[in-house]
C-alpha cells in the first residue's frame, strides 16, 4: 500500500491506499455482498429518486424513503444484510480505530451522471467515531464544507483506492459529490464509481 496522505480541514485522504489488487479483492468480496443485498435507487423523504443506487452490509443498513433517513437491521427486502467483508473490515481497524468494529457498512454506486449532494452523516447515534471511506473506480470530485450548511468549500479528487476519514473535529463536515469522471478507471468494466463507507452507529 502507497502513497501520500492530504489532509484538507481535518478529513484524512490516504492517497492510492490500496493497490490495484487489494482493490480487485475488494470489489470481488462487494459482488458477493450485492448478489445478497442487491443495490436499490432510494427516494429522499421528498420523494426525489436519488441518483446513486446503495446497499449495505453489517447490522444494520442506511436507509432512505418517504419515511426519512435511518439505519434499518434489514433490506427492504426483508433478508438481513450481509456480513461486512474481511477485506474491508482490516480497512477499518487500519484507518478508522481498532477499539470497536463498525456497524454499517454503506455501499453507493455512482453511474455515469450520479452525484450527491452536500450533506452532514448525522444518523448515527454516537458520533465519535470516524466515518472511514473507501473510493473505487471512477474518480470523483469529492467537496468539503463546514459544520454548518453553506460557506466556502474545497474540493479534492478521489481515486479509486483512496481512502477518506472524516474523524474528530472534521467528522461532522458537509461533504458530498459533485460528478464522476466517468471512464476514468477500468477497476469496473462498465465504468462508473462504488463508494464504501463504515460507520458506527450506537
Ligand atoms: C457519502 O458521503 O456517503 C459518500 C461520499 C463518497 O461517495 O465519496
Ligand atoms: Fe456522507
Amino acid at each position: 500500500m502507497t502513497g501520500k496522505t492530504v489532509v484538507i480541514r481535518g478529513v484524512e485522504i490516504h492517497k492510492r491506499a490500496l493497490d490495484p489488487r487489494y482493490q480487485e479483492r475488494v470489489l470481488d468480496d462487494l459482488r458477493t455482498v450485492v448478489r445478497a443485498a442487491p443495490l436499490i435507487s432510494p427516494t429522499t423523504p421528498r420523494g426525489r429518486k436519488m441518483s446513486v443506487r446503495m446497499t449495505s452490509a453489517g447490522r444494520c443498513g442506511w436507509i432512505s424513503d418517504r419515511l426519512g433517513y435511518r439505519y434499518e437491521p434489514v433490506h427492504p427486502d426483508g433478508q438481513p444484510w450481509p456480513d461486512i467483508p474481511e477485506s474491508i473490515l482490516s480497512l477499518w481497524a487500519r484507518y478508522g480505530c481498532s477499539s470497536r468494529m463498525p456497524d454499517c457498512c454503506l455501499i453507493n454506486h455512482y453511474g455515469q451522471g450520479a452525484r450527491m449532494g452536500m450533506h452532514q452523516d448525522n444518523d448515527e447515534r454516537d458520533m465519535s467515531w470516524p466515518v472511514v471511506s473507501i473510493s473505487l473506480g471512477d474518480s470523483a470530485l469529492f467537496r468539503i464544507g463546514n459544520r454548518e450548511r453553506g460557506g466556502s468549500t474545497e474540493s479534492i479528487w478521489l481515486d479509486s483506492g483512496d481512502i477518506a476519514v472524516l474523524g474528530g473535529a472534521a467528522r461532522m463536515l458537509y461533504h458530498g459529490i459533485d460528478r464522476i469522471e466517468f471512464g476514468s478507471s477500468r477497476l469496473l468494466s462498465r465504468g462508473g464509481r462504488i463508494n464504501v463507507t463504515l460507520r458506527v452507529v450506537d
